[in-house]
């Protein structure tokens, strides 16, 4: 019998996985897809159990393979409360892919059908933020639990349909008659919504979900602003801007009281914490870092370049 060193069974387990990383991202969307849906008992379970072992295997092994490449900023995050703090709230400014000039681009020089592929990409990689924050306060502390439940009040419109954020996406989406698929989707917008979702739906990962949900909190309104401002030069109507217009506002409440009262028990409980939690901030900062990289090699050449697997 032979036996391999940690390194050996390291390779071996991620290179299949991730050899194909567009292949693997589109199978671990249309999983999601089936496997959150609503559904009736089958007598297929016990297949769809082994299919899900697979799944998650694969899933895991992705989610691995990112923790990797922040291990060592994350390990430097700071793990007192006022530290831990100051170095979330740099991210905002210094974090991956914050200031992407494809933002600048999109308010001031796109075309209504430039905006249009963005918005579709950017549609078919919302894994649903209510849905991850309704998954992340399963079992959490108190005070955390307690602002979670606000923010997902205020993505349930406080009660209303018309002020719910998910339908407001899609009635967007239906106003310029986009059809977002998952076979049309450059991998890196499916990647980070298959990564949110992984942290989401695997409490081993609980952390790393409440740091990449904060971290959105945090740098979407410099985002939406500028997409706001696009969609209003190309004289979108207002069905069209008003999800964006809102979360360009609502959304710098949403970090603060995230800030306030999510990460701040919670590192003050359990220090050891701020490790997981800055590695589920940077882990979705690089997410979508890669999304605007594809997105501007799409948009700005004349030839679309295809996006390499790496
Ligand atoms: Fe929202
Ligand atoms: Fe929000």
């Amino acid at each position: 019998m032979t036996t391999r060193n940690t390194d050996d069974v390291k390779t071996a387990y991620v290179t299949p996985a991730i050899c194909d990383v567009a292949g693997l991202h589109q199978n671990l969307a249309h999983w999601n897809h089936r496997r959150l849906a609503p559904s009736a008992p089958t007598p297929n379970w016990e297949a769809e159990l082994r299919e899900e072992a697979r799944m998650r295997w694969l899933e895991g092994v992705w989610i691995e393979t990112l923790r990797e490449e922040v291990a060592e900023q994350a390990a430097a995050a700071p793990s007192d409360v006022e530290g831990f703090v100051a170095w979330f709230e740099a991210l905002k400014r210094d974090g991956p892919g914050q200031g992407d000039q494809l933002f600048d681009w999109l308010a001031t020089t796109a075309t209504l059908d430039d905006m249009k592929w963005f918005l579709t990409q950017e549609a078919a990689g919302e894994a649903g933020f209510d849905d991850l924050v309704a998954l992340a306060q399963i079992k959490a502390p108190t005070t955390a639990k307690l602002e979670l439940a606000r923010n997902y009040w205020d993505e349930m419109g406080r009660g209303n349909e018309g002020g719910m954020h998910g339908p407001m996406l899609e009635k967007a989406v239906e106003a310029l008659h986009l059809n977002p698929s998952i076979e049309g989707t450059v991998w890196p917008s499916l990647a980070l919504a298959n990564t949110l979702t992984a942290f989401a739906t695997t409490r081993r990962y609980a952390w790393q979900a409440i740091g990449a949900l904060g971290v959105v909190e945090l740098t979407a309104p410099t985002r939406v602003s500028r997409v706001a401002y696009g969609l209003k030069r190309l004289q979108a109507p207002p069905v069209v801007r008003k999800y964006f217009e809102l979360h360009a506002v609502l959304d710098v409440k949403h970090a603060d009281d995230w800030i306030a009262n999510v990460l701040r028990p919670l590192v003050s409980e359990d220090p050891s914490r701020a490790r997981h939690l800055a590695e589920g901030a940077l882990i979705r900062l690089n997410c979508g870092a890669k999304c605007f990289e594809a997105y501007r090699s799409h948009l700005w050449s004349a030839a679309p370049v295809q996006m390499a697997a790496e």
